[in-house]
């Protein structure tokens, strides 16, 4: 079984990365287990913090040492990644966390409202997987534009787009398979 942590790169109650995440976790195939986590508890990064974190940075720390692939609910703010997904990336890159993410696979999927998706996000997040040793999926990133026709009530209820992650989710764990 491949163990994926989900984090979401939004506290927002209603979120709708966090809805694909959650999509994601019923969508995926058998053999992949999906934890959706959202780092809402934790602090802001600080250097002087590393060496005694935070309980709920620790926490953090702790699922993502223990999966095996980790999937990105990437929203953007300002043409860029969150403020949240980056700081949730910079505590797990560091050397005193043990860099839980090195060399794992991972895959983004964004939601906007806007219609060309979260398309700059994900690009700016390409920059910092490649800096933290994180295995971006390079397959067709799924990017869910105008979503607020496709998400209701915190389900993605848009047919093509559960498709088109059900079909991305397989790619993904056929080429988790053949990395080695
Ligand atoms: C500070 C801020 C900046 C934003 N900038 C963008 C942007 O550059 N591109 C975009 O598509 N949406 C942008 N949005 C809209 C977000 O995509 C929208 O709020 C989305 O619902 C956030 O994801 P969530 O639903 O998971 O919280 C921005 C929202 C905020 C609050």
């Amino acid at each position: 079984m491949t163990r994926v942590l989900a984090i979401c790169g939004s506290l927002r109650g209603g979120s709708y990365n966090k809805a694909v995440l959650e999509a994601a976790a019923e969508l995926a195939p058998e053999t992949m287990a999906v934890e959706v986590f959202v780092p809402a508890s934790v602090a802001l990064f600080n250097e002087e913090l590393e060496d005694a974190p935070p309980a709920a940075v620790k926490a953090m720390i702790d699922k993502a040492a223990a999966a095996d692939a980790i999937l990105l609910g990437n929203p953007e703010y300002n043409h860029s990644m969150t403020g949240v997904l980056k700081n949730a990336l910079d505590w797990l890159s560091r050397p005193s966390a043990g860099q839980p993410l090195k060399d794992k696979p991972a895959m983004s999927v964004g939601a906007s409202p806007g219609p060309v998706g979260t398309a700059r996000a994900h690009a700016h997040l390409k920059v910092v997987a490649w800096t933290i040793g994180l295995r971006l999926w390079p397959g067709p990133e799924v990017l869910v534009g105008n979503c607020k026709d496709k998400i209701e009530d915190g389900r993605l209820t848009d047919e093509a787009s559960r498709r088109f992650l059900a079909k991305s989710l397989r790619s993904f764990a056929d080429w988790i398979e053949r990395l080695d």
